[in-house]
């Protein structure tokens, strides 16, 4: 079932767990998402990032059909939107939710670009994420991990002035990969105290969850993250998945079987004992005939 990225989070921040969105970039990896969510009967979000993707109206299609056919609740998100015009293009294409990120400009501007994609967007049906504080690269961690954390005031105030659908907020993560032997720094009482500030049902995202150790992720899971964006250790669970494979001479055909392998292993285990999200999969109510439909032009 296709819905919007808000009817999953706010149930999931309703029963206090996380979803995963797995950052997808074909059909292999993001039919690989829906089949596991099926299996694990899991809501699911698929995490597209719009610099990456040539032709967004293409695969926004492509993904709308899976997520169609499917049995459990997906919603096709735009990641880290990078201005109006892509945002609406993600909307044309069929995504179900956009994120307009202006976490690196002035608070002014994130609150004048964030609510002017939310009345586009909210005008179609569709929800936003945006994003306060800045989440960093992994690889300037000493600099970035530790700078432009988003506090609880500027939290309330900024969803207030925007009316943004959910937060992706500054918490210690940090994009990529992170130099050897190190590892993040969760602020686990600044979540506590955003979370508090919007309130328990508010749904927060988390971005750059790689590299984070999982008794970390376990907790924020629990304690007020709703979605988690994963991208570099798919990638990686890949590359090892293949290493280990035997795809000599003939059995070089297996290597799309074998993405899909490594890909869904780790995905299973995150969802399944870190997120918390198996057997959370909803029903959604039919959406049946617009109530004011009127037949006869005119009349009323
Ligand atoms: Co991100
Ligand atoms: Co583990």
């Amino acid at each position: 079932m296709l819905v919007t990225m808000k009817d999953i989070l706010v149930h999931a921040s309703k029963n206090n767990y996380a979803v995963a969105a797995p950052n997808v970039v074909t059909e292999i990896d993001a039919r690989a998402s829906i089949e596991l969510a099926e299996e694990i009967n899991s809501p699911i979000i698929l995490d597209v990032l719009g610099t990456a993707i040539p032709d967004l109206d293409f695969y926004g299609h492509m993904l709308g059909d899976m997520a169609r056919a499917s049995r459990v609740p997906v919603a096709i998100n735009l990641d880290h939107g990078d201005s109006f015009e892509r945002c609406a293009k993600a909307i044309r294409g069929g995504f179900t939710s956009v994120m307009i990120d202006r976490s690196s400009s002035p608070y002014d501007v994130n609150v004048r670009d964030t609510s002017e994609v939310v009345r586009m967007a909210h005008a179609v049906g569709v929800s936003v994420e945006a994003e306060l504080g800045h989440v960093g690269q992994a690889g300037n961690y000493a600099e970035d991990g530790n700078s432009a954390l988003t506090t609880p005031e500027d939290a309330k105030k900024f969803v207030e002035a925007t009316d943004v659908d959910m937060l992706a907020v500054a918490i210690g993560t940090a994009h990529g990969a992170y130099p050897k032997g190190e590892k993040p720094y969760i602020r686990h009482e600044n979540l506590a105290a955003i979370k508090e500030a919007l309130g328990a049902d508010y749904p927060l995202v988390l971005h750059g969850s790689s590299g984070t150790a999982e008794e970390d992720l376990k907790k924020v899971c629990s304690n007020g993250i709703n979605k988690v964006n994963i991208a570099n250790d798919l990638c990686n669970a890949i590359c090892r998945q293949l290493d280990a494979a035997d795809t000599e001479g003939q059995n070089a055909y297996a290597v799309w079987r074998e993405i899909s392998k490594g890909w869904k292993a780790l995905l299973r285990h995150m969802m399944v004992d870190v997120y918390g999200s198996a057997d959370k999969a909803w029903t959604p109510e039919a959406p049946g005939l617009p109530l004011e439909y009127n037949l006869h032009m005119g009349e009323k």
